[in-house]
């Protein structure tokens, strides 16, 4: 069997489980370590067997379960970044690249140094943000010691250098009275109630979900804000689809000031918090 044959085989088997072609592409590049230029170069020749196995294997696994297939190959891309990921985590998503993107655009504008990733998960947004301006001094945080890991390994594989630290939000913050210019957090924000896809389902829940109405977190997040800011500080959260209402109260009732921006497919997606100090 040559790889082209095998590579159609795979396209037309996930298709008819209605998954997309970008499956196939991130499986080559898995099992064979072939990119698609390389791909290209060696489609006439022949695969190994034991590798068409695994191949195979995986491909039943990812019909049978739904599972996401980040989870089976432990990469993910954010950001231009090859990021590993185990279930642990949650898969970096494209609607945060455009928090990173906004949030790049603040720091430049207001020439930031100190910055927070607030739940920091496989330090997908801490990597992409110390990646492009590595002057930044970069702190991480996350409770979960398994997800630090993870950010952890990240971040020594790009040979990116951010602080670490296990914090229940920002209490160790708080204590060590440290403060910053920009905290970007993308939390957990997912009411208990809703019903999400099965695939979503083998993502960590201590990342997805918030409360009755999803916004426990933000609420002790906003509680807090101001004790870690330094002066003309900005705050930048991903949020629900469906929430800038309830978020736009919620800042009044804890006295702050924020607009929402829409992303690229024109849903209320980002929480930016200004006059913070
Ligand atoms: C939605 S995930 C975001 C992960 C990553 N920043 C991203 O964008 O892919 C939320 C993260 O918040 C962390 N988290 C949940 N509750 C937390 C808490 N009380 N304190 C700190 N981190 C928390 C979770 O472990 C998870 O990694």
């Amino acid at each position: 069997m040559t790889y082209k044959k095998l590579f159609k085989e795979t396209q037309e088997t996930l298709n008819k489980y209605n998954f997309s072609n970008n499956y196939t592409d991130i499986l080559f590049e898995d099992i064979f370590n072939l990119n698609k230029k390389d791909y290209f170069l060696n489609q006439e020749k022949e695969v190994n067997k034991k590798q068409q196995q695994k191949l195979q294997r995986i491909i039943k696994k990812i019909i049978k379960t739904e599972i996401p297939l980040s989870y089976l190959t432990h990469q993910a891309y954010f950001y231009k970044l090859k990021l590993y990921v185990n279930k642990n985590v949650l898969i970096p998503r494209f609607e945060t690249e455009e928090v990173v993107d906004m949030a790049l655009k603040i720091i430049k504008e207001k020439q930031y140094n100190t910055v927070l990733d607030l739940g920091t998960g496989s330090g997908c947004i801490a990597l992409a943000i110390k990646k492009e301006i590595v002057k930044l001094d970069v702190f991480a945080s996350d409770i979960s010691e398994k997800c630090l890991y993870v950010a952890r390994k990240n971040a020594y594989n790009h040979d990116l250098k951010i602080n670490f630290c296990q914090s229940d939000l920002l209490k160790k913050f708080i204590k060590q009275k440290k403060k910053f210019d920009i905290i970007i957090s993308n939390p957990p924000y997912i009411s208990d109630n809703y019903s999400l896809d099965k695939s979503v389902l083998f993502e960590p829940f201590l990342a997805l979900f918030a409360g009755t109405d999803g916004l426990d977190i933000y609420k002790r997040i906003f509680a807090d804000l101001k004790l870690v800011m330094n002066k003309n500080g900005t705050a930048i959260f991903e949020i629900g689809f469906d929430q800038a209402n309830s978020i736009l109260q919620l800042l009044k009732d804890y006295n702050l000031k924020g607009i929402i921006e829409k992303d690229i497919n024109n849903n209320d997606r980002i929480l930016i918090v200004t006059d913070l100090s």
